[in-house]
């Protein structure tokens, strides 16, 4: 890419880099030392800066605060084998990301200042990007209504931000899910395929329900029918299936995952036949009676997969086999792991690396 947008760098005097225990790291917890932030007004972006992390300063009228106009993204960056680093997916973010801010009615964001804005924050920070096995500095971008009027529209006004913090694989224990079937995180029509504030917000309710009633997370149906499965808690659901790994199809009420992606695509190259197709309550119960499900988790960039353990259906726990190193999802986090740290071949060109 030819650059033609100027950055403006103001480094951190200090770096908070020693008050992070490398050998215990949580999600969410730490935070890399410098942000981007990058204002739109007046119809245009204006000059990135990267600057210390800190706090905004906002208006208490700001719109996203009132209406819900935000959206983010969740990516990755991995220490590759040779020292260098990758930025994973880079482009299929930014795509997704633009489709988030379309369907919220906001500014899209310049290729330029999220793919060489990451690539400076990034290398800025560059000691921060872990080098263990599983871990990987989570990257933050995200956008938010920034004009200060309450009156209900569409903004004028926006920030762009990103910040970043190292992180390690989350959520490996086999988790209980219950099948939702009173609520629905996206209706057809809805926003459910973009990655907006409002989808996680309201998905708080239904899940602290189920976490009282014993449960660790949801399987969300569809909004109509409450008949087919669309996403298992904040990430994409995928079961084995008479040896099959299958998926319910993307549509407007489901998240592109990245990772999901990833994974059918990896499941190819392992000659693991894949389907896309919609999976009922029912398609689940059958294949629980007649024992041909051996495998369902969810996938995501932050957990990568999480294993499920049990479904519950109508008041019935329905129990998967015990996962050993070799059950198909641990085989394709492998091969993931591999593709993006530089130990195999970067065939289908994900890897952002300098
Ligand atoms: C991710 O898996 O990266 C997500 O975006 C889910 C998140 C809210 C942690």
């Amino acid at each position: 890419m030819e650059l033609t947008q100027e950055f403006s760098i103001r480094p951190a005097t200090q770096s908070r880099i020693q008050e992070v225990d490398f050998n215990h790291l949580e999600f969410g917890k730490y935070v890399a030392d410098h942000m981007l932030v990058c204002d739109y007004a007046n119809g245009t972006w204006e000059t990135p800066q990267i600057i210390p992390f800190g706090n905004l300063s906002l208006s208490p009228t700001s719109l996203a605060l009132h209406y819900g106009q935000t959206v983010f993204e969740g990516m990755k960056a991995f220490r590759m084998v040779d020292g260098r680093i990758n930025i994973f997916r880079i482009h299929k973010h930014y795509e997704r990301l633009t489709r988030s801010l379309d369907r919220m009615c906001m500014a899209i964001v310049p290729e330029e200042v999220f793919i060489e804005g990451l690539r400076q924050l990034v290398a800025l920070d560059s000691k921060w990007v872990p080098a263990a096995p599983g871990t990987a500095l989570y990257i933050r971008p995200f956008a938010y209504a920034s004009e200060a009027k309450f009156g209900v529209k569409v903004s004028d006004e926006y920030k762009f931000v990103i910040f970043s913090g190292p992180v390690a694989g989350a959520f490996q224990k086999p988790l209980r899910v219950k099948v939702e079937t009173s609520y629905v995180r996206a209706a057809r029509g809805g926003t459910g395929a973009a990655k907006c504030g409002g989808n996680y917000g309201g998905a708080y309710y239904p899940t602290q329900k189920a976490k009282e009633a014993g449960f660790d997370q949801v399987l969300w149906t569809d909004g109509r029918e409450n008949k087919y499965i669309e996403e298992s808690g904040m990430m994409n659901a995928l079961f084995v299936i008479d040896g099959v790994l299958v998926t319910p199809p993307l549509s407007d009420s489901i998240l592109d995952g990245v990772t999901r992606d990833s994974l059918l695509t990896l499941a190819g190259d392992l000659d693991i036949p894949v389907e896309t197709r919609p999976v009922s309550i029912e398609d689940l119960e059958k294949a629980f009676r007649q024992h041909t499900i051996t495998e369902a988790f969810g996938a995501g960039t932050a957990a990568i997969v999480a294993p499920i353990g049990t479904i519950h259906i109508n008041g019935i726990d329905y129990h998967l086999p015990d996962y050993t190193p070799g059950a198909i999802m641990y085989r394709l986090k492998d091969k993931l792991e591999a593709m993006r740290t530089g130990k195999e071949e970067d065939i289908h060109h994900w890897n952002y690396v300098f």
